[in-house]
Formats: C-alpha cells, structure tokens, sequence
C-alpha cells in the first residue's frame, strides 16, 4: 500500500452549464466585476483577481452552454509531480472510474475521477494564467473559495473526497453536510445531499471583507440585481456571507469574507452539529434562508 499523497494543491475551478452563458458573463462582469473570456466551444472562462502576489488564473468558473445550471466538474489544481498513479489505484479500490484528461488551455495533463454520486472530480496541474494586467475595480472578488455541491448520498461522496484525494474534514452537519479543506481556510468544498444527480448549491468567492459588501450590493441594486440571503454568518465555517443569483440561470454565487481557518491540525477535532441545529448553523445572526436557497 503506497502512502504517496493525493492532496491537491487547491480548489482551481468549477465548470457548469448554463441556458446563456453570454447573459451569465455579463452578470458575473457587469455586477461582480469578474474577468470573462469567450471559449471556443461557446462557452466562456471567467476569474477574478487572483491570490497575492500570484498570476491571474484563466478560469475558477467555465460556463458551458446547456438547458438549465448544472455541475460538469470540479477541478482541482495539482502540483508538478503530482502521484496520479496513486490517485487511479485509489479510484479503482473504490469503485470509481477514471479517465485522462488532455492538456489545453484549462490546464495540463491529468485524470478526471468520477465518484459513487456521479460527480467527476478533475485533478490537473493549473493552465496558462492571463497575461493582460485586469482593469482595477473594487467589486471583483479575490478567488475561488469553495464550491458546495449537492449529491445523491453526501456520507458516500464525503468518504470518497477523503478516501481519493485525502481532502480534511473541518466540520459536519448530521450525515446531510460536510465540510472539506485542502490548506488552512475552513472549507474548500461542501457536500449535501438531496439532488439525484450532482449538482451545484453555490459557488463561492472571497471578497476582501465586511465594507465589500456595501459597495457590490449597491452597484448590484443599481443595476437591477438583487440579493437572495444575508448578510449573515454561517456557524460552520464562521464566514460572513451574501448569496446572489445570476437571473438568467439561477447559478448561486456566496460572497464570503472573514472565513476561519485551522493551523493546528493535531488539536482540531471537527464538530459535529445536528440535522436539527440547522437554524443555528445556517446564519448566526438569526434570519432564516429564503425557500428558495433551501431547494
Ligand atoms: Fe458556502
């Protein structure tokens, strides 16, 4: 039994499908200040600003053309040298399937992992960044934080997670979900049940903090957009949040500030919080989610 390690270096993006990717990158543009570049396939890439001191990846969102919002993947980024043979040999021993995927412009060479809900995970070394310094803007958020899919069976979804790509578990609410680290910031990924397929419930991105949210909601009102939860605080997790809604799709962005992080890995026990404490967990602050943030 080998003990390589499959943790991946970060979350590096996530592809969906979208009814008009072009409305979608104008929403993500116009109101939220994202980078969008038209792919060749008719879909389009969309980043923001990038780590500090780091290049501007080419893509944390991919936006591909289909009837309604729904999950194609989630990419990992990997680091040079990166065990894939450990990675495939996991995969099998658990049932899932993999297969290559060529180096393009998303990225290099890697596998792409499908797991026991049907989500394909992608695991490839980062593309090209952008080269274009990006128009300065104070609505643009940071990065892509984390992505909260929905499955099938979430316990089944969050051994794989751990079992394949050794991703941390930071906290869980009953068996209905799970939060996952790569580094330090709480979560990277969430995982709840309730979809037949896999799903996204949200993406998420950083924004610098609590004054960002005064600005990018009124740029938003002054276009006609409107907020669908917060601001509030989540328990898990301890981010400030508000979620928003790209009209034309119905794609659920979180932008999150002040999220907690875990530099004692040896003293950290992940809580665990009941199906029945959801209320406490979802907003601190109190006001409960709309029904549509629920569904
Ligand atoms: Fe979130």
């Amino acid at each position: 039994m080998s003990h390589e390690s499959t943790l991946p270096l970060r979350l590096g993006s996530v592809t969906v499908t979208v009814p008009d990717p072009a409305a979608t990158g104008a929403f993500l543009h116009d109101g939220l200040g994202f980078h969008v570049t038209p792919r060749a396939d008719g879909g389009l890439d969309a980043t923001t600003g990038g780590e500090y001191a780091q290049p501007v990846p080419r893509r944390h969102l991919t936006l591909l053309p289909g009837e309604a919002a729904r999950l194609r993947e989630v990419t990992f980024d990997v680091p040079a040298g990166y065990a894939f043979g450990e990675l495939e040999r996991r995969a099998a021993a658990h049932g899932m399937t993999t297969e290559p995927v060529a180096a393009d412009a998303g990225g290099g060479a890697g596998v792409a992992v499908t797991g026991p809900s049907g989500l394909r995970l992608v695991c490839r070394p980062p593309g090209a960044p952008v080269i274009e310094a990006l128009p300065a803007t104070p609505l643009r958020p940071r990065r892509l934080g984390h992505v909260n899919v929905k499955v099938p069976d979430a316990p089944a979804t969050a051994a794989a997670l751990t079992a394949l790509l050794d991703l941390k578990l930071s906290e869980q609410i009953g068996e209905g979900l799970f939060f996952f680290r790569v580094g330090s910031e709480h979560h990277n990924m969430g995982v709840r049940g309730g979809s037949d397929v896999p799903d996204v419930h949200h993406l998420a991105f950083e924004v610098a903090g609590w004054d960002s949210y005064r600005m990018i909601c009124d740029h938003l009102a002054d276009l006609g957009y409107k907020v669908e939860y917060g601001p509030g605080r989540h328990g898990p997790g301890h981010n400030l949040f508000v979620y928003v809604r790209d009209p034309s799709s119905g794609l659920r962005l979180e932008l999150y500030s002040d999220m907690a992080h875990i530099h004692d890995e040896a003293s950290y026990t992940p809580p665990r919080w009941e199906m029945s404490d959801r209320g406490n967990t979802v907003n601190r602050w109190g006001p409960a989610p709309p029904e549509s943030f629920l569904a």
